[in-house]
């Protein structure tokens, strides 16, 4: 009989684009669901843009539009980067939905039945400037214990204390920079306590991995506490029934849009919703990182088993992408985006360099670069679609491109790789890929000798129907090969199902053979890399590079900046800024940061000590046309007197940009 299985992946934030460290778990999930569709079980795959709460609302002030709109563009990128990779969803929906309202309000309004909420006053902060309450990460200000400035409402990014946003010194709003003032407000809660016992029960029937069992045990005994399921207006989400101007929390909303993606996709396939969802007829499985478990192992399946739905029968959690053994990095250039990647590299890649190092655990996974590099050429290229561009095209020129049978060598070389069939499968549906991909290997490893035994090369010249025979042992191993590796590889699979000219290889499809057969033409399969691509795309992904117009992603990045407090255009009026030339730069002894900077100004010399060491090398710097603030007052310096200062943007650090003026620009001349 075959299963019927329901799998999810997490919902993307709609503020910002699929990058690289996502793909991961998106990769994973459709890798999964494949395998099974490709066991002929019927297998469904739900997913969404997660749109609500703050950072979005955020977003889309700083670009001038709606939040509707935003998400509306964003959903488009996703969907696009996602089709790109091969990722096949059976329905990609929205949270911003009507039936995602739907279920928000029915789950919450039973959890209130079964007195599972309760409303308490909390004290936050709040904008008066920006007019909303404050979400921890948007109130900044001096960590309490350390003293550190700069710090975020929740924790402290240098000592690591953790806190609450009124514990902060001197608070002011991420936003705006104002202070923000106290306010006291009516919240709803959910008494996550409640279901402690049930959640204990669910963990040791299995519900997630062993590593993620043994956290939420630290969780049991820390105490579950009360979770603040509600945000008060403006919050772009869905509203409170019966309230004026409280929202549901986005994180309550998100993982409901699970079942609002299948309730959506039910209703369009004529589908039966409830048996799908909520019966014992069909399989759930939810692919999560593992900074989101909290969420999915207490408050998602506590929610569901409130509101009487039958919760996942196991949470897939996975560890975090590390490229070259360091978290990505925008300075690196290996926060990589999914549509920058695809600017210079396949889709293929990424696929088989994670299939070939997942397992089913939750340890982190490193994409090295030059390992990356190696295991698509050597492994990929050389050793899978090696083996079909050795046989085919001489099949087809030679032997007009048909298959005879196979002799008893042949058999025994097909015998050697069907008989994997079983553990492969085993394999995929444990999730250990990297063990799937390493026989797969093997397995290749053993057809590539066969053709080197057999050396049809030679034998072409003075025996056709040996050679036919070898190719055709040689051709059926390539199908075999394809069909194992097709859940990783759906496109290069499609591409040899068209050159084997046969239907969509399913694993039954390992049992037959394939003999007295006539094959299309070969069309090549995929290309070498070269290192220089995978150059061009990090140096392209370095913060600045890119010329892309700033994305949402970036907008909601520049808005959280805090401003400095208000100046007139009276104060602006002060400024004098000018052209000014570089005439000479050189290293200042003991300031690993600091640039001289001669510069002439319009027949004026000046002497500026500049803070743009690690972003510029003193011989790219002469001859440059900049933008001087001429009437700023000297500083005297420990490394001498600095007379005016050059404009760059940027984070500091490699992250600098001097600005520059157009090469016609005289010294001298004001900056309008
Ligand atoms: O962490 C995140 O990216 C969330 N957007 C995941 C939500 S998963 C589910 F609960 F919706
Ligand atoms: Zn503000």
């Amino acid at each position: 009989m075959p299963r019927k299985i329901v799998v999810t992946s997490a919902l993307p934030y709609a503020n910002g684009p699929i990058h690289i460290g996502h793909l991961v778990e998106y990769l994973q999930t459709d890798i999964w669901v494949r395998f099974h569709k490709m066991c002929g079980n019927r297998c469904f795959y739900f997913c969404a843009d997660d749109t609500h709460g703050t950072p979005v609302m955020i977003s889309a002030r700083a670009a001038g539009i709606s939040p509707e709109e935003l998400i509306g563009q964003v959903y488009k990128e996703h969907k696009r980067d996602f089709n790109a990779f091969y990722v096949e969803f059976d329905n990609y929906y929205s949270t911003h939905s009507p039936e995602n309202r739907y279920f928000s309000e029915l789950i919450f309004s039973r959890l209130n039945k079964a007195g599972s909420i309760v409303k308490r006053n909390v004290e936050q902060a709040y904008c008066q400037n920006c007019k909303m309450s404050l979400p921890d990460r948007f109130v900044r200000g001096t960590c309490p214990r350390c003293k550190a400035e700069d710090q975020y409402g929740d924790s402290c990014e240098i000592c690591s204390a953790t806190y609450r946003p009124t514990d902060l010194i001197n608070p002011y709003c991420a936003t705006c920079r104002a202070g923000p003032t106290l306010k006291t407000s009516e919240h709803y809660f959910f008494k996550l306590a409640d279901y402690e016992q049930k959640l204990k029960e669910l963990i040791d029937g299995g519900y997630a991995q062993k590593s993620v069992a043994n956290k939420l045990n630290e969780w049991f005994k820390a105490g579950l506490r009360d979770w603040d399921i509600s945000r008060d207006g403006p919050y772009f989400g869905f509203k409170i029934p019966g309230e004026e101007n409280k929202f549901f929390y986005v994180w309550l909303d998100a993982p409901i849009g699970y079942m609002a993606s299948a309730k959506n996709y039910c209703d369009k396939n004529n589908l039966d919703f409830d048996k799908l969802w909520n019966s014992g007829e069909y399989e759930l499985y939810h692919f999560i990182g593992k900074d989101i478990m909290y969420f999915h192992a207490l408050f998602w399946p506590a929610m569901l088993i409130g509101a009487g739905f039958k919760t996942a029968d196991k949470l897939f959690v996975h560890g975090f992408l590390t490229v070259n053994g360091e978290k990505m990095s925008k300075s690196r250039g290996t926060f990589i985006e999914a549509d920058t990647y695809l600017k210079y590299l396949k889709p293929e890649y990424l696929r088989y360099y994670y299939a070939s190092k997942l397992t089913d655990g939750i340890d982190d996974i490193d994409l090295n670069t030059d390992d990356f590099i190696n295991k698509n050429n050597s492994n990929l290229v050389g050793k899978f679609a090696n083996l079909a561009s050795r046989s085919g095209p001489m099949l087809i020129k030679n032997l007009a491109a048909q298959l005879g049978q196979l002799d008893d060598r042949g058999r025994q070389l097909i015998n050697k790789l069907t008989t994997a069939k079983d553990h492969i499968i085993e394999d995929y549906e444990d999730l250990k890929f990297a063990a799937v991909v390493r026989t797969i290997i093997a397995l290749a490893d053993e057809a590539n000798r066969y053709v080197e035994q057999n050396r049809p090369w030679v034998t072409i010249k003075t025996d056709l129907e040996k050679t036919r025979t070898t190719l055709t042992a040689i051709i059926n191993a390539v199908r075999i090969l394809t069909i194992y590796l097709k859940p990783i590889l759906p496109g290069y699979a499609q591409k040899i199902e068209k050159f084997l000219n046969v239907d969509k290889l399913k694993f039954a499809d390992v049992e037959t053979l394939l003999q007295n057969h006539r094959i299309n033409d070969f069309q090549r399969l995929v290309e070498r890399i070269d290192k220089k691509q995978v150059n061009a795309m990090i140096e392209e992904s370095k913060e600045g590079q890119g010329l892309k117009p700033p994305g949402p992603a970036e907008a909601e990045a520049v808005v959280t900046e805090p401003f400095k407090s208000e100046c007139t255009i009276e104060d602006f009026g002060k400024i004098d800024l000018r052209i000014a030339r570089v005439v000479k730069a050189e290293v200042v002894e003991g300031a690993d940061k600091l640039l001289r900077l001669q510069l002439d100004v319009g027949g004026l010399d000046r002497s500026v000590l500049a803070a743009i060491a690690q972003a510029y090398k003193p011989d790219e710097l002469a001859g440059k046309i900049v933008v001087y603030l001429a009437n700023l007052k000297p500083r005297k310096m420990r490394f001498g007197l600095s007379e005016g200062m050059i404009l760059a943007v940027g984070t500091g650090g490699k992250d600098i940009f001097m600005l520059s003026a157009d090469a016609g620009a005289k010294p001298g001349q004001k900056v309008l």
